[in-house]
């Protein structure tokens, strides 16, 4: 690992002066950090195989697990896929630019670094300005993974991402803060409907306005390590802060309850903002209730900032599950490794 902390990583901001020297590190087949409308990744040029295996060292990722590749016009699509079903048409209108990914067959341009040899490659068109600026100026389609160490939550700030790749990379662009904060859906498009393999800001409930659409038993399970997935991403731990998450389902008086018995240093509580009154321990507000697009945006800086706070223990109130709802719950479950109490009500 110490051989490749030899950058001194810049973070610039989203002009197009910086823009522009993004763009010449990419045709250099260099990697650079940038943002989306959901979290920031880490992109290289999807063609350059040599590229491709820095991102790979860079984020400590297990060589099976396939990158998305980024484009910024329908034009760039074709290349890179082998057919466009009439369903992926019909999902591309209603919901590029934008956070899904859908899952198609692979053209032969597509090099097995980037598809980890699978037939299919996840192609995704983001809204974000600056993410497509930076396309568009480097003129290739860009590979890239959320740019967190593999394992960390998603970084959705500049300052995330440089904590995890400071001296790793040559460059990171500011754009601020992500708008969604959660990675984009991810979907394998069928001829008459889509299957779910990760929940996201295009939500089960918008995607059902144009096809039937199949959740992925991977979503809310746990998978065996050697399971075969329809997404390898789903066999790893994912956004685990060091301390240990579990989910608490139930009323706010027996989570009130609970929390009295496990309350010691170190412990902490996500909880519904407003709910923080009369809790033993230190309170992480987590958004309102019943708004999962604050939940979404704030679950990574949370779990993140419970490892700044040194945090051993945190018990997290379960949260509704519709819309974004569900890839807020996915992403908990994993930072949970599954870990799960079911409190009942006193009489
Ligand atoms: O919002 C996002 O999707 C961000 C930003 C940077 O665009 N990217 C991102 O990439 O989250 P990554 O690599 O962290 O997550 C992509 C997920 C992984 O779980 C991977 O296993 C899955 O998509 N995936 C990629 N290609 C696939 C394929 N051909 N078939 C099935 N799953 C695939
Ligand atoms: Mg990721």
């Amino acid at each position: 690992m110490k051989a490749m902390e030899n950058w001194n990583t810049k973070v610039l901001p989203s002009d197009d002066e910086s823009i522009a020297q993004a763009a010449a590190l990419l045709q250099a087949g260099e990697v650079v950090g940038f943002p989306t409308e959901t979290v920031y990744g880490l992109a290289a040029n999807a063609y350059d195989t040599k590229a491709v295996a820095k991102i790979f060292k860079a984020k400590g990722r297990p060589q099976d697990n396939p990158l998305i590749v980024h484009i910024a016009s329908l034009d760039m699509l074709s290349p890179l896929v082998s057919e466009v079903p009439e369903l992926a048409k019909k999902l591309a209108k209603a919901f590029w630019p934008g956070p899904m990914t859908m899952i198609l067959p692979k053209s032969d341009r597509i090099p097995d670094a980037v598809s980890a040899g699978l037939s299919t490659v996840g192609i995704r068109y983001p809204s974000s300005e600056t993410a497509r600026k930076m396309i568009l100026a480097s003129g290739l389609p860009l590979a890239a993974p959320s740019g967190n160490l593999s394992g960390h939550p998603s970084p959705t700030t500049a300052a995330h991402m440089l904590h995890d790749m400071n001296g790793r990379i040559p460059m990171i662009i500011d754009g601020g803060e992500c708008e969604v904060g959660l990675e984009s859906t991810v979907i394998l498009v069928k001829p008459d409907r889509v299957r779910l393999l990760r929940p996201g800001g295009i939500t089960v409930e918008m995607l059902e306005e144009i096809c039937p659409v199949e959740v992925d038993n991977g979503v809310l399970h746990a998978v065996a390590p050697d399971a075969k997935v329809a997404s390898p991403g789903m066999k790893y731990r994912h956004y685990a802060p060091v301390a240990e998450v579990t989910i608490v389902e139930g009323s706010l008086p027996a989570f009130d309850r609970y929390m009295q018995q496990q309350a010691r240093d170190g412990v902490y509580a996500m909880v519904f903002d407003g709910d923080e009154k009369g809790l033993p321990v230190p309170a992480l507000p987590f958004g309102k209730e019943g708004h999962p697009e604050d939940q979404a945006y704030r679950l990574f800086d949370l779990l993140r900032k419970c490892d700044d706070l040194g945090a051993k223990k945190v018990f997290v109130r379960s949260p509704d599950q519709s819309g974004i709802g569900l890839a807020v719950y996915n992403r908990l479950l994993r930072a949970a490794a599954f870990r799960i109490v079911k409190l009942e009500d006193e009489e």
